[in-house]
């Protein structure tokens, strides 16, 4: 009886770490240049206020809109420059995606 308690306590104790990390490798690669991670931060950086809330140019080009900022496209090269430039025509390049996720996700 002692026998049966003592592996059953030892399954117990046998943890499903390795297969977590393993998932968590398997997510993080992946440099696709996207609006969320990329191209949004830069536009914050470089472009407030007025292209954001309380700006000028908010109303006409919001830039934390994904929709504006995939129309306006390659005019905003016209303003980028140097790495940021070479960000968002990679950006354009690869279709412009939104973030990560997109194509994998239904609506
Ligand atoms: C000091 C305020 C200000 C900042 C900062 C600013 N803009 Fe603008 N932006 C404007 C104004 C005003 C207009 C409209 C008049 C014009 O075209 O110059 C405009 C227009 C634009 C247009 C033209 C849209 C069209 O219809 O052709 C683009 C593209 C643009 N901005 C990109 C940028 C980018 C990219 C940045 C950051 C790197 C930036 N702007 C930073 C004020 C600003």
């Amino acid at each position: 009886m002692t026998e049966v308690i003592t592996i059953a306590l030892s399954l117990l104790f046998v943890s499903p770490e390795t297969t977590d990390r393993q998932q968590k490798e398997k997510t993080k690669k992946d440099d696709v240049v996207t609006f969320e991670d990329t191209i949004a931060p830069i536009l914050k950086k470089n472009c407030t206020p007025c292209h954001f809330e309380g700006g000028k140019m908010f109303e006409k080009h919001p830039f934390n809109k994904y929709e504006t900022v995939r129309d306006l496209g390659k005019k905003l090269g016209t303003r980028l420059k140097g790495e940021n430039g070479r960000l968002l025509t990679l950006w354009i390049e690869s279709g412009s995606p939104n973030k990560k996720s997109e194509g994998q996700e239904k609506p």
